[in-house]
C-alpha cells in the first residue's frame, strides 16, 4: 500500500509489449508507486492499456496510472526500460543487440532531457550490454543503471531446484551469475536450504541448468515471449529502490577488478537500496565458475567493443 502522507513516487515504463505492460500491470496490481505511467513509441498502444488497467481501479487500490510522454519522466524514481524486439523463435538474445542498441540513443537522450536524478532500470535485451551502453550514454552515477540481470534466471534455477527437492523455491537459495543469456553461470558451490549444501547427480545439474538457460527459449516457442516471471523480477527490484529495502539481488552492474573481471555488466549479487545498486557482494567462485564467469564478461565484451560508444 502507499502511504498518503508521503511524496508520491513515480514509476515510469517506457515500452508497452508484453514486458513493459505486464511489469505495469504488476505494480498497478501491488500498488508499488503512487504514480504510473506508460510511454511507447505508438502511443495509441500505451493508452489502450492504461485505460483497461484504469478500468480496473474500482477493484484495487489508489494508484494514479496514464499514457504520457518524456516529460513526465522529470518525477519519476524509477524508469524502466521494457522498448524494443523480443526475441523471435531461434533468436539469441545477442541477435537483438543492433535493432535494439539503434533506439536506445533516442530513449536515454529523452530521458535525461527531464531527469537527472531517477534510477534507469533496463529489461530490453540484450539487457547486459543495453545495460552499459545505458550507463554510457545518460551520464548517470553507475548505482543509478541497473540490469534486470540474472534475477530471473536465478528465479527459474531455484524454481527447478525446488522442483527437484520438493521444496519451496522461496527456501531455495542458488545464483546464476553472469550474462543474461546463453553463457550465464549457475553457482552449485553455493547452492543451499536453510545454509545446507544441496547434492546433485552429474545428470541432474546437466537438466536443472540447461532448462534454466532455455527456459526463455521454450516459453518464446510455446507462447510467442515471456512476460510473467520477467515482470515479477522487475518488480523484486522496483520494491527494494522504493522501499529502501538492501535486499540482495542478482541484477546487472558494472564490474570493476571484479573476479578478474572490469568495464563490463554482468549479473552479481548486490545490495539495492533507494541508491539503486548501493554495494556489490563479492563471490568466492570455485575453478569452474571462476573461467566460466570470465568467458561470460569476455563474450559481452567482444559486442561491446563493436559498438560505437
Ligand atoms: C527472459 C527474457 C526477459 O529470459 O530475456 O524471459
Amino acid at each position: 500500500m502507499v502511504n498518503a502522507a508521503q511524496r508520491p513516487t513515480r514509476v515510469v515504463v517506457i515500452g508497452t509489449g508484453a514486458v513493459g505492460a505486464t511489469t505495469a500491470y504488476t505494480l498497478f496490481l501491488r500498488e508499488r508507486a503512487s504514480e504510473l505511467v506508460l510511454i511507447d513509441v505508438n502511443h495509441d498502444k500505451a493508452l489502450g492499456e492504461a485505460l483497461d488497467m484504469n478500468h480496473g481501479l474500482p477493484f484495487t487500490g489508489g494508484v494514479k496510472l496514464w499514457a504520457g510522454d518524456y516529460s513526465d519522466c522529470k518525477d519519476a524514481d524509477v524508469i524502466v526500460i521494457a522498448a524494443g524486439s523480443n526475441q523471435r523463435p531461434g533468436e539469441t538474445r545477442i541477435d537483438l543487440l543492433k535493432r535494439n542498441a539503434a533506439i536506445f540513443d533516442d530513449i536515454i537522450k529523452s530521458i535525461v532531457k527531464y531527469n537527472d536524478h531517477g534510477i534507469i532500470l533496463i529489461a530490453t535485451n540484450p539487457v547486459d550490454i543495453l545495460s552499459y551502453v545505458s550507463l554510457k550514454k545518460s551520464g548517470f552515477p553507475v548505482n543509478r543503471v541497473i540490469g534486470s540481470g540474472t534475477l530471473l534466471d536465478s528465479a527459474r534455477f531455484r524454481y527447478l531446484i525446488g522442483q527437484n527437492k520438493k521444496i519451496n523455491p522461496r527456501s531455495i537459495h542458488a545464483h546464476i551469475v553472469g550474462e543474461h543469456g546463453d553463457s550465464e553461470v549457475p553457482l552449485w558451490s553455493i547452492a543451499n536450504v536453510a545454509g545446507i549444501g544441496l547434492e546433485f547427480t552429474d545428470e541432474e545439474r546437466e537438466d536443472i541448468f540447461n532448462r534454466t538457460k532455455n527456459a526463455a527459449y521454450e516459453i518464446i516457442n510455446a507462447k510467442g515471449s515471456t512476460s510473467y516471471a520477467i515482470a515479477l523480477a522487475l518488480d523484486r527490484i522496483i520494491v527494494s529502490i522504493l522501499q529502501n529495502e538492501a535486499s540482495v539481488l542478482n541484477v546487472s552492474t558494472l564490474l570493476k577488478n571484479y573476479n578478474g573481471v572490469s568495464d563490463v555488466y554482468l549479473g552479481v549479487p548486490c545490495i539495492v537500496d533507494r541508491s539503486g545498486v548501493r554495494e556489490i557482494l563479492d563471490l568466492d567462485l570455485n575453478e569452474t565458475e571462476l573461467a566460466k564467469f570470465q568467458a561470460s564478461a569476455n563474450k559481452l565484451k567482444e559486442q561491446i567493443a563493436n559498438l560505437d560508444l
